[in-house]
């Protein structure tokens, strides 16, 4: 089967990271650091470790920093050689020239606006989409969106990352109605938008990965506004069910919703622990901590 390449990823950056104030305030959710680097740049390296080229940051009014982020940072960098610094802390911030292209969403009409706001620079391609604030962290060269990059090489068509999360968390998320699974692979039969307590056709949810092909930008394009009174993407998607095939990929690894204070510290715990220069003492310090 011959499946054309994924080359570009779509980022939403413009959610206003409410439940992150007063942090949030003056700096965008999406910088928020996992112990060194923000959670934008984890995901960008996720994309980058799957081949994809271009990325496509969907920002919004007091998001300018993401786009200094990945800037040649030219007083730092230049003072730093000087004095015959370390600079490997920068690699994958600054990205290919031309290969990160900025649009605004210029007003938070929902997920599927955001990612239609991107649909000229997408052009007629299929494309990956990362929510930064779900944190997926793989084993080296086997990302997330590396996984599901190699599936897409199987199967073609429209993939999102599938999760299992406790039934009682289902109204939170976009919900899979599963057909038959296959590996690492499941059919989706159905998707809903945060469907209402006790209704979820199954405890899998799309923790915020896909790979779309370019017809969903056309559906978004008339999508009217659905769970929340904002145009969704899980509603566009769902009206693809049945015109092209529609897969879940379970992600092997492990997963942190960073958009909740919980999983941001957990996410942080997580990988100050891995880590080679404070991964013991931090380890020592949660040992006599909870004692
Ligand atoms: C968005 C999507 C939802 C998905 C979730 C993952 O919801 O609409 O389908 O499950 O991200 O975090 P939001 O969290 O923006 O309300």
């Amino acid at each position: 089967m011959t499946v054309k390449k994924v080359r570009k990823a779509v980022f939403p950056v413009a959610g206003l990271g409410t439940r992150f104030l007063p942090a949030t305030k003056a700096v965008a959710k999406e910088l928020l650091p996992v112990v060194d680097r923000p959670l934008i740049q984890y995901a960008v390296d996720e994309a980058l470790e799957a081949g994809i080229e271009t990325m496509i940051f969907v920002t919004g009014r007091g998001k300018g920093a993401i786009e200094d982020h990945f800037d040649m940072a030219f007083e730092l960098e230049t003072t730093q050689k000087q004095r015959g610094k370390d600079m490997s802390a920068l690699e994958g911030t600054r990205l290919k020239p031309g290969n990160a292209i900025f649009v605004r969403q210029q007003e938070p009409l929902g997920l599927g606006h955001a990612i239609w706001c991107a649909r000229d620079i997408v052009g007629d391609e299929p494309f990956a989409i990362l929510l930064p604030d779900e944190f997926m962290h793989g084993t080296p060269g086997a990302g997330c969106m590396k996984q599901m990059v190699d599936a897409y090489n199987q199967v073609g068509g429209n993939l999102v990352c599938a999760l299992e999360v406790p039934m009682e968390q289902t109204p939170s998320y976009g919900v899979i109605d599963p057909g038959a699974r296959n590996g690492a692979l499941t059919e989706v039969k159905g998707l809903v938008e945060k469907p209402a307590a006790g209704t979820a056709p199954s405890n899998l949810i799309l923790p915020g990965r896909y790979i779309l092909q370019p017809e969903v930008m056309q559906i978004l394009e008339t999508q009217e506004a659905g769970a929340g009174g904002e145009i969704q993407l899980t509603d566009a998607m769902a009206s693809m069910i049945g015109q092209q095939p529609f897969h879940g990929v379970t992600f092997d690894g492990q997963r942190f919703d960073c958009g909740s204070k919980a999983g941001y510290i957990e996410a942080n715990l997580a990988l100050a622990l891995e880590r080679d220069d404070i991964g013991a003492h931090i380890r020592e310090f949660a040992r006599k901590l909870v004692a």
